[in-house]
């Protein structure tokens, strides 16, 4: 039997009369609110960080690969704006939170942004509302943090209030897939929760994908994510051992690569990055501790994976030593401080901890990145620099450049010109006389 609180959340997410409420608006609850606006739902942005929603309400966009021009014709046709008042959350039909969820100093989860969002948001939830959780996060969140919540409010979830977890997977400048265009998998704490989110999403995703429970929907997201941690993890083991066996192992994967079934590439690089795949493998290895289970993959890619950064700065060191020079006082180049190609995105960058072993150990370090005219303020890293513009004389001068992220605006001819000893991270450049591959 319906009820009157999910037939009429039903009819005004079927007919887009619903007012969608995103909250978080970083990378990704700043693309999903332009979706649902660009599909005609009127959306109402909430952020504690007060630049963000002055940004949105004057149409100005604080991601690179987010145009501007969305967001001010979403303005100008008034379906999206933002608040830093929490209050409205009651006018909201759904609210989808997209708020951090990082690890604390003792790399536990840290559900403090979910909690502290939840915490403002209770005051104002009522009676017909859909609540999606996004963040990242472990197996139990919804049903053992959120749902407890919510019924000390009074409500019934699945009867009067309707509670889901539905995965981003958004991919920060990848050409291919877009909000829409990207399946999308969620799980409801009941049945009629899971009607009502497939309903929510339906209406701008292509694909909806229900799974059985949030704990699924949650599993889900941390399976991609440990997939990919302990592939590139595998791929970060055989790179020392191709190289000293001689035998390049991009071309390897290449090959590999041909085969039409049962292999999946990955690449090697300097360490991992982003928000996502140093980060959540870690949140199923704290939750397995209280199945008194250990998660051995995961230690092991992540035991792999952290220790790369200071492979890059052995073989720097090598390789400098081949040419009777201490890594102590030589003038270094790093290329790309992004934490992935082709984004002006640096949380977790390996890069940024290749800069500093580097000059830890004396070397003086520079560096040049199209996204990034200035070392950008980060949390627990600070570099006082500004990007090099590249030229021939800028590479020649520097003892040895380092490329760390792969850029497609970089001009890789004109670095393997003129730079005298060339790091590559990346397996960009051929195997040559001045290239070490690290
Ligand atoms: N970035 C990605 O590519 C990506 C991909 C898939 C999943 N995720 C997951 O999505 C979630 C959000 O990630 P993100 O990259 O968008 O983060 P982000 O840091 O870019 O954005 C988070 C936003 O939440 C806001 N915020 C923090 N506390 C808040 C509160 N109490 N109330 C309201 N707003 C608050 C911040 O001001 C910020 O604007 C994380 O769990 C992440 O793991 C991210």
């Amino acid at each position: 039997m319906l009820t009157m609180s999910k037939t009429t959340l039903l009819d005004r997410l079927q007919s887009k009369h619903a007012l969608i409420s995103v909250v978080g608006l970083g990378y990704v609850g700043l693309p999903l609110s332009l979706t649902y606006a660009e599909k005609g739902f009127r959306v109402l942005g909430i952020d504690i960080d007060p630049n963000k929603v002055k940004a949105i309400n004057s149409g100005i966009s604080y991601i690179q690969h987010i145009n501007a021009e969305r967001i001010a014709k979403a303005n100008l046709e008034k379906s999206f704006c933002a608040t830093t008042d929490f209050s409205r959350a009651s006018e909201a039909d759904a609210l989808i939170l997209c708020v951090p969820t990082p690890l604390n100093q003792y790399r536990e989860p840290d559900l403090s942004f979910i909690r502290g969002t939840m915490a403002s948001l209770l005051p104002f939830l009522r009676q017909g509302q859909i609540l999606s959780l996004e963040s990242t996060t472990y197996p139990g969140t919804t049903e053992e943090e959120l749902r407890p919540m919510i019924e000390d409010r009074g409500f019934v979830i699945g009867q009067d209030f309707f509670l889901i977890y539905s995965p981003e997977r958004e991919d920060p400048g990848n050409a291919h897939f877009n909000t829409s265009t990207i399946p999308k998998v969620l799980g409801g704490s009941t049945s009629a929760c899971t009607h009502v989110g497939i309903a929510l999403y339906e209406q701008v995703i292509n694909q909806v994908v229900p799974v059985s429970s949030t704990r699924a929907a949650e599993m889900t997201k941390l399976l991609e994510n440990i997939h990919r941690a302990v592939n590139i993890g595998l791929m970060n083991e055989l790179k020392p051992l191709a190289e000293r066996m001689g035998i390049d192992l991009y071309e390897v994967i290449r090959a590999a690569a041909t085969k039409p079934f049962g292999f999946v590439p990955y690449y090697p690089g300097p360490g991992l990055g982003g928000h996502c795949i140093p980060i959540d493998p870690f949140y199923l290895t704290w939750k397995a501790r209280e199945y008194g289970m250990h998660t051995r993959f995961i230690e092991l890619a992540g035991e792999i994976n952290t220790a790369m950064p200071a492979y890059v700065v052995q073989q720097t060191a090598d390789a400098l030593n081949r040419c009777r020079k201490a890594l102590n006082g030589s003038r270094l180049l790093v290329l790309g401080i992004a934490y992935k190609k082709n984004v002006d995105d640096m949380r977790e960058s390996p890069a940024v901890e290749v800069m500093e072993l580097l000059a830890a150990k004396g070397a003086a370090v520079q560096y040049s990145d199209p996204f990034f005219d200035v070392f950008p303020p980060m949390r627990e890293h600070s570099f006082d620099l500004h990007s090099l513009p590249l030229s021939a004389e800028v590479l020649a001068g520097f003892d040895a450049v380092v490329l760390t992220t792969d850029h497609d605006a970089f001009d890789y001819g004109l670095i393997e010109q003129h730079a005298p000893l060339l790091i590559d991270t990346r397996g960009r450049f051929s195997p040559g006389p001045k290239v070490v591959k690290a």
